[in-house]
């Protein structure tokens, strides 16, 4: 589903002229197979959040090549991965990044009036998943009206929304106290076995981890343990 070859990425910083260059991934190989649950754990600053941007589109690796649900997106335009997120990807960030201006019904709609999907089918949907999410009684609130774990639990079900078969989550239980955690995590192990959704997602929380079918791990930009997880990957499949 996920497939990464010798992805490196560097950050410019400084002042025009005296640019240098800040290596934070330093050349990732990485296979995610549909329908499993890998978690990705490392330290902060580790290169985790840039490796799912990476993966997302939002950022473009320095080098490397990466192929998703069986199409090469190294290239891809703006355009191109807008589109092919709408119909491959959901991401949860780390920093829920909904629109202020909306309500949560409205940021978990989005992506459905973008997609063209009827108001009856939309309400009935993101209702759906407001009610899932222990979030109906919020429906109507701005962000700024929400709690954490209540913004992260709509940023979640924005990502659910469109029904993807491959899900991105950056620390998605972060803000959620140990009920709502423990409601996501059934809630991802069931969108995994109902409906075969491949999960990807970065963790400090062991519990998190624990649902994972593997664990990767990350360390200045590299992954130490590749050699072991082919070999586990090749016992896996
Ligand atoms: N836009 C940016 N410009 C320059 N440096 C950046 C930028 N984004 C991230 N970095 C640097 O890249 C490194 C990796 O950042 P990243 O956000 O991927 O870490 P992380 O593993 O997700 O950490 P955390 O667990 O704290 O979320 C950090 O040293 C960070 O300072
Ligand atoms: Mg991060």
């Amino acid at each position: 589903m996920i497939e990464l070859q010798r992805i490196e990425h560097s950050f410019k910083l400084g002042r025009k002229g005296g640019e240098r260059l800040v290596p934070v991934l330093r050349g990732i190989d990485m296979n995610v197979y549909e329908g499993e649950i890998v978690t990705l754990i490392g330290r902060s600053g580790s290169g985790k959040s840039t490796l799912l941007h990476i993966i997302a589109g939002f950022l473009h690796p320095t080098a490397g090549q990466i192929r998703i649900a069986g199409q090469d997106t190294t290239g891809f335009s703006e355009g191109q991965w807008a589109d092919f997120r709408r119909r491959h990807l959901g991401v949860v960030f780390q920093n829920f990044q909904l629109i202020p201006s909306m309500t949560a019904f409205q940021n978990i709609e989005l992506p459905l009036v973008l997609q063209g999907v009827p108001e009856g089918e939309r309400r009935k949907r993101t209702m759906e998943l407001l009610e899932r999410l222990g979030m109906a009684e919020y429906a109507e609130h701005y962000p700024s009206e929400l709690s954490g774990g209540q913004q992260q639990r709509t940023g979640i079900a924005r990502a659910l929304v469109l029904n993807p078969p491959l899900l991105l989550a950056d620390e998605p239980t972060g803000s959620l106290d140990s009920d709502n955690e423990s409601q996501f995590l059934q809630l991802l192990q069931s969108l995994n076995r109902e409906h075969g959704i491949t999960l990807l997602v970065i963790t400090h929380d062991d519990k998190v981890a624990a649902i994972g079918n593997r664990t990767i791990r990350i360390e200045d930009g590299r992954l130490p343990d590749a050699a072991d997880s082919r070999r586990m990957e090749a016992a896996q499949r």
